[in-house]
Parts: C-alpha cells; sequence; structure tokens
C-alpha cells in the first residue's frame, strides 16, 4: 500500500539546547537561515509525500505561524519591491498541506505517534524526527519508501555509529539479508555500551505499519521513563517483519551541539556568497590552533 502521509513529532521540550528553546521551539532553530524542522518537510516533499501531520505542543506557535502566510511582512515586502524574498515567503506558505494536533504532556516519542493514529488511520505512514537531518542525493526518506514499496512490511532507517554512541540511540540486532539491508530481530532504546546488541543505530526516519498504534496503546514507559517508539517496535517484529535498511547520505543529529556545529559548518561551506571567505577563514582559525 502506497505512503500518503508523514507525522513529525515535535512537542518535545529541547531541554538540551535550553536556554535557546526557552521561550521558543527547538525545531524552529536555524541553521544558518533555515529552520530545522523546513528542512524535514522539504525532505518529505521531495519524497513525493504531501499530507504532514506535525505533533506539537504548547509554546511550539512559531512553528504554525511560520508555514502559515504573513500577510504583514508580505505587504512590506511588497511595498519595498522584495520581490525574490516576497516569492520566497509565499512558497513556505504554500508548500504543503499541514496538519497539527497538540500532545498534551510530553510522554516520550512513543506517546506524541500515538497523538497521529485519527490522522493516519488504518494505513502505512512516515515518521521523520526532527532532529535528524539528513544530505543525500536521493532524499532519505524517498530511500525509505522505495526499499518499502519493495519489501512491504515496515522500515527503519540504519546508520553505524561508533560503539561508545550507542547508548544515545535505539540499536538493533538483525541479520544482513542484502547490501544495506538487514532483517530486524530485537531492538533496544538507549543501551548501556557493554550491552547493545549491534552497533546500527536507528535514524530518525520510520516507515510504520498502522499497527503500531494498538501497540503504543499498551506500551508502558521505558527508558528515561517514557512511552518509547522503540518499545512497541520490539513487539512489533514479533508480529510482522520489521527491516532496518542503511540509508546514503549524512545524517547530521543537530538535537546536540557537535552535530549541529557540523551541519552548520558543513551547510555554509556550501554558500555560493560566502563560502570561499568562510573556508579561508575556518582554516586560519584551525590553523591557529
Ligand atoms: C529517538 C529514538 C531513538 C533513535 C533516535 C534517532 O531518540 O528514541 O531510538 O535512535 O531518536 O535520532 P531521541 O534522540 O529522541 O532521544
Amino acid at each position: 500500500m502506497q505512503v500518503r502521509k508523514a507525522v513529525i513529532p515535535a512537542a518535545g521540550l529541547g531541554v538540551r539546547f535550553l536556554p535557546a528553546t526557552k521561550a521558543q521551539p527547538k525545531e524552529m532553530i536555524p541553521i544558518i537561515d533555515k529552520p530545522t524542522i523546513q528542512y524535514i518537510i522539504e525532505e518529505i516533499l521531495a519524497s513525493g509525500i504531501r499530507e504532514i501531520l506535525i505533533i506539537t505542543g504548547r509554546g511550539k506557535r512559531a512553528i504554525e505561524d511560520h508555514f502559515d502566510v504573513s500577510p504583514e511582512l508580505e505587504y512590506h515586502l511588497q511595498s519595498k519591491g522584495k520581490q525574490e524574498v516576497l516569492e520566497r515567503m509565499r512558497q513556505i506558505a504554500d508548500m504543503a498541506d499541514i496538519h497539527y494536533v497538540r500532545q498534551k504532556e510530553p510522554r516520550g516519542l512513543g506517546h506524541a505517534v500515538l497523538c497521529a493514529r485519527s490522522f493516519v488511520g488504518n494505513e502505512p505512514f512516515a515518521v521523520l524526527l526532527g532532529d535528524d537531518v539528513v544530505r543525500s542525493e536521493t532524499p532519505c526518506l524517498k530511500q525509505m519508501l522505495d526499499q518499502h514499496a519493495r519489501l512491504g512490511g515496515s522500515v527503519i532507517a540504519l546508520e553505524e555509529v561508533p560503539r561508545e554512541d550507542v547508548s544515545k540511540y535505539g540499536v538493533i540486532k538483525g541479520e544482513q539479508v542484502e547490501s544495506r539491508l538487514y532483517r530486524i530481530e530485537d531492538l533496544v532504546e538507549k543501551p548501556p555500551v557493554e550491552e547493545a546488541p549491534s552497533n546500527l543505530s536507528v535514524m530518525g526516519r520510520y516507515i510504520l505499519s498502522p499497527r503500531i498504534f494498538d501497540l503504543l496503546a499498551v506500551t508502558t514507559p521505558g527508558a528515561g521513563n517514557e512511552i518509547q517508539l522503540t518499545d512497541a517496535l520490539r513487539r512489533l517484529v514479533r508480529e510482522q517483519p520489521l527491516y532496518g535498511y542503511l540509508f546514503e547520505g549524512r545524517r547530521y543529529d543537530v538535537g546536540n551541539s557537535l552535530g549541529y556545529l557540523k551541519a552548520t559548518v558543513e551547510f555554509a561551506l556550501e554558500l555560493p556568497d560566502v563560502k570561499e571567505q568562510f573556508a579561508r577563514y575556518l582554516r586560519d582559525t584551525v590553523g591557529k590552533l
């Protein structure tokens, strides 16, 4: 069955980015001049999905405003003759058909995904986590959709991480069945290094069977006392095929400061008007270390 809907959980409090996230959603923190959530929306659209649900919470209104029209701003840009910027701002509002639902309390990723149940209904759907921004030739979500179209079942994106980093992620136990493809046997959320079944971490792109909703509804709080999507996937794997796909591309975990800095620097090095000067600046600065 074709995947028509995508869900972005964006209700988290952004504790790792305080104080920046005290009065603004972490999803609105920009990489250069574009909020991180816009990169995610663009990936969804580039992958051919148009129906998008963002799970928000209190204090997240800026996300809705960002994807809405801004008559005052448009009037101002028009009267100043700034046509090019005006067009870009309109495009953001026209981008997609975005729906919103609020998660009333932060009870974890699994609980946030469960809030998408009535929007999704009984069909497979995509979940994209805003902390994972991916640069790739074929959009990461499109790679996942292609695997899903071929294999059916549920498919989650995997990335090999250094052993010492496994405790930051969901980690899988699985058998490689093709190049880049694993049949998942089990998963564990944020295991201690010595208990991790592999160094294959779950990256924030999932194509899920709607059965996950029934399983999430009976999942009790796990790691961090939160309802974990990983724990529901663990049950799903006992009932239905679950694949892991080592996506092609570069992932930036912008939910931590090092990943965020890497994304900012690498994206800046692609900006035509500043890249040369910026590269020279970086070389000089690093040379002095
Ligand atoms: C979430 C998931 C985890 C996954 C990670 C990917 O964790 O629970 O399984 O590996 O996203 O970024 P979070 O980063 O929200 O703590």
